[in-house]
């Protein structure tokens, strides 16, 4: 499974680029903001900081607009990856990106039959959202597994399933026994992955045990 991160704050990114694990960043309009700097300026910090796609995405919604934005992102860095909603409009931009060769990421995809609409747009990733799903009481994991299978069935589909609106470890380890491809979620998430309490104890009675030693390696 790929791991992407879900921010636009380049600390969080250096920090967790700097494990050797991060594959990927995703961006959206709401952390752009909330980073309160200039869209283009962080999306190019960003692509040059990760080899792996950075999703940067339109924020019109009319196909002309969104076309041209979406064209515009496409030129910033070889390894943007132009993000567009899940809507009429949004597949026809897929669609005519895709064909030309850019990486597209599909946002805001809440159905399975969604999901079939951005596969044949030719979608690099299609996102669905986890996390929102399951805030209305809907089963968020239940949607990822539907999308799995379908996928399953079409070889010819080449979209790879990116699991977002992660809220925690299980969202991502349950996606990832379904065969989930990539997921993107909040650092604090990833970084709870780490974590077990008997790793913590078993650590602290290491380090007391060795103590005892009075021995040094190095
Ligand atoms: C994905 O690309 C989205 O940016 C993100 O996962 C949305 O997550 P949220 O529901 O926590 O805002």
């Amino acid at each position: 499974m790929k791991f992407f991160v879900d921010t636009a704050e380049i600390d969080e990114i250096k920090d967790l680029a700097s494990t050797g694990l991060l594959d990927g960043v995703t961006t959206n309009p709401s952390l752009i903001a909330k980073s309160g700097r200039n869209f283009k300026d962080v999306i190019l910090q960003i692509c040059d900081l990760v080899d792996g796609p950075v999703s940067a995405e339109v924020a019109s919604t009319d196909y002309d607009t969104m076309r041209k934005e979406a064209k515009e992102i496409a030129t910033w860095a070889e390894n943007i990856t132009v993000k567009v909603p899940l809507t009429e409009a949004g597949l026809k931009v897929c669609k005519e990106l895709s064909d030309s060769g850019t990486m597209v990421n599909v946002t805001l995809c809440f159905s399975a039959a969604q999901a079939l609409l951005a596969a044949k747009a030719g979608a690099t990733f299609i996102s669905p959202f986890v996390g929102r799903l399951d805030d209305i009481s809907h089963d968020g994991l239940q949607l990822i597994s539907d999308i799995v299978r379908i996928y399953a069935n079409y070889p010819d589909f080449h979209t790879e399933v990116l699991v977002a609106s992660v809220r925690n470890p299980l969202h991502i380890i349950d996606s990832a026994k379904m065969g989930a491809h990539v997921m993107t979620a909040p650092p604090k998430v990833i970084k709870q992955l780490y974590n077990h309490p008997l790793t913590d104890k078993g650590l602290a009675a290491f380090v007391e045990d060795w103590k005892a030693t009075g021995q040094s390696i190095l």
